[in-house]
């Protein structure tokens, strides 16, 4: 593996699926990036990752317990120590200004993801910088002492109008100047990286940010194919009224996307439900769908847009449709030597109408109890009132062994007009296609009861003309 450790090129024969965190805190004994839960949960080993996408360096924030050395080939890594300045850096000086770091534990993390936000190309609003830590849990401070801090730091940022985020950190000693030099040399090195990899025969890793989870140690010498860096499996097109994503696309793709934004204006604020700005950073939609967790947001988001995957063995391809990929807890219709190459849906009209749910135990960072996604394609009297649904699909999540597309309540719905009866009726189809059970994240009945709240939220989303007050107690 080949890449730049803040300002130093590095080199290394260890297996691609080593840790990054272990490499830099064992290999190059750079310290200040801790160990928490290395779950990806506390945010205490958060770095950089700055890689050339066409043409620009962008930097995200990312998890170093869950990334395998293999995923930052001829990209550049930034510790904590990598944004050192000669004195605290204005992002570190505001910390300790407002009394924002006590045991320390996690201000390394917060450090780095604020250069992060600094970094990014976000009109650097307070807002967004708040957005720029939701992956990061400090036991001590109470979180005010670090929110004015992160005033702080927008601030800063607020008086850039017009330069690059890269320029205008070092110029103004916010971050080191080395910075500037980077995109150059990572040019250099991937003239080097062959991008075309054979994805034969290996085990796929994505973000890893459920294989690490699941299974670190099994993953330190697996024959690993890197999805993230293979140039054949990304990309996001709109052509023929089809958009087609590559397998390892990333939630963050995604929202950085104009077009897919243009169509899912709500996308952003939807997405905020799901994990945290540095998974999101690394979960691409291929290892969401492989995973086959009942409760994926991703799996059922995109079910109810009647999605559809590209599976290939190197030779031959083959398309199934998402809601018939998963045949039982776990199982799913892919042979051990297929990988998802593409997703391809079709691209909304401008009388298709789209919603997604999740309600979790927390608001923040965590999985759903149940989530559910509806996409309508409504047929207009005249200009705006709706005359009946032309096309239906229901998806939900937590309350069965497999992520469901609901086909006899999207098929019910489909050609019905709206009213309520219509909605209390497929809420009671729905209900008999389900089979949740009591767990952790809650009882069948508050499961079922979530479901029926769900799909009446689609409804007052949709179509806000509706009265819900009455429709909340329906039987
Ligand atoms: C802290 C934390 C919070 C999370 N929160 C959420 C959440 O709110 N909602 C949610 O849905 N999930 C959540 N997750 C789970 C996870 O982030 C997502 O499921 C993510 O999309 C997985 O993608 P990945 O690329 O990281 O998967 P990986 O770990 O890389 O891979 C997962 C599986 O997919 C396979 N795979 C990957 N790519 C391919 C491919 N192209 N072809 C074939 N197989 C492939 C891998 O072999 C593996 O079996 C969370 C995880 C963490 C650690
Ligand atoms: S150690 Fe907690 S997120 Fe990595
Ligand atoms: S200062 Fe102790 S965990 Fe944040």
């Amino acid at each position: 593996m080949q890449f730049i450790l803040n300002d130093k090129e590095v080199n290394t024969q260890l297996p691609g699926g080593t840790l990054l965190l272990d490499f830099i805190r064992y290999h190059k004994k750079l310290t200040g990036t801790k160990i928490g839960c290395r779950e990806g949960d506390c945010g205490a080993c958060t770095v950089l990752i700055g890689e050339l996408i066409e043409d620009e360096l962008r930097y995200r924030s990312v998890t170093s317990c869950l990334t395998p050395i293999g995923n930052v080939h001829g990209k550049h890594v930034v510790t904590v120590e990598g944004i050192n300045t000669e004195t605290l850096n204005p992002i570190q000086q505001a910390m300790n200004d407002e009394g924002a770091t006590q045991c320390g534990f996690c201000t390394p993390g917060f450090v780095v993801s604020l250069a992060g936000f600094c970094l990014s190309k976000s009109n650097h609003t307070y807002e967004d910088c708040i957005a720029a830590i939701d992956g990061n849990i400090c036991r001590c401070t109470g979180y005010k002492s670090i929110e004015r801090a992160a005033k702080k730091v927008s601030d800063l940022m607020l008086e850039n109008k017009n330069e690059e985020p890269i320029e205008f950190t070092a110029k103004n000693k916010i971050l080191p100047a080395y910075f500037t030099g980077i995109k150059k040399q990572l040019k250099e090195i991937q003239k080097t990286i062959d991008h075309n990899v054979d994805a034969k025969t290996k085990r796929f890793v994505g973000g890893g940010t459920d294989l690490y989870v699941q299974k670190p140690e099994e993953m330190i010498h697996a024959d690993i194919h890197f999805a993230m860096q293979d140039g054949k499996l990304k990309g996001i097109s709109f052509e023929n009224n089809i958009c087609t994503i590559g397998a390892a696309s990333t939630v963050t793709d995604l929202m950085e996307s104009d077009l897919f934004n243009q169509y899912f204006p709500q996308f952003k604020q939807q997405v905020k439900l799901v994990s945290s700005t540095p998974i999101r950073n690394l979960a691409t939609f291929a290892g969401n769908f492989v995973n086959a967790s009942p409760i994926g947001d991703f799996t059922i988001f995109f079910l109810a847009l009647n999605a559809s995957l590209q599976l290939s063995n190197g030779t031959k391809t083959r398309t199934v449709a998402l809601k018939d990929f998963y045949k039982g807890y776990k199982e799913i219709d892919k042979h051990t030597d297929e990988f998802v190459e593409k997703m391809m849906f079709d691209i909304p009209s401008e009388n298709t109408l789209f919603n997604f749910e999740k309600v979790s135990k927390r608001a923040n960072l965590d999985i759903a109890s149940v989530n559910s996604a509806m996409q309508i394609k409504v047929r207009r009297d005249g200009q705006t009132s709706v005359s009946s649904f032309e096309e239906v699909h229901v998806s939900a999540g937590g309350v069965s062994p497999i992520p469901l597309y609901l086909s006899e309540t999207s098929g019910f719905l489909t050609g019905k007009e709206l009213s309520d009866g219509v909605i209390l009726q497929a809420i009671d189809i729905a209900q008999s296609e389900i089979s949740p059970i009591s767990d952790a994240r809650g009882s069948i009945d508050y499961k079922r009861l979530l479901l029926r709240q769900l799909m009446l939220a689609h409804f007052h989303t949709l179509f806000p003309e509706i009265q819900i007050e009455k429709l909340l107690y329906a039987q």
